[in-house]
């Protein structure tokens, strides 16, 4: 219903606020990481932390559109209706 400067200004603030829980869980992660493995581990526990987010950061969007465009042609369905 905003048009304008104001719904500018409220989707500037939701991608800040989305970017700045983005970086938190980032560093809470790595930080939870760094202590969970000895320094021997390190190396390798962050490849495959690294490999196992880029997986599910390519996954991720394709799994969630294909689920929004068949809940999309079932709109009178009980389950998943529409979303
Ligand atoms: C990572 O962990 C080591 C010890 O396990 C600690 O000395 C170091 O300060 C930690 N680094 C960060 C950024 O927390």
């Amino acid at each position: 219903m905003l048009n304008g400067l104001a719904l500018m200004l409220l989707i500037n603030c939701a991608s800040i606020l989305k970017n700045v829980l983005a970086v938190s869980i980032t560093t809470g992660l790595f930080l939870l990481q760094n202590r969970s493995v000895t320094q021997q581990q390190r190396g390798a526990a962050n490849g495959i932390s690294m490999s196992a987010m880029s997986l599910f950061k390519a996954i991720g969007p394709a799994a969630g559109g294909s689920l929004f465009s068949w809940a999309q042609k079932r709109q009178d369905a009980f389950f998943f209706p529409d979303i």
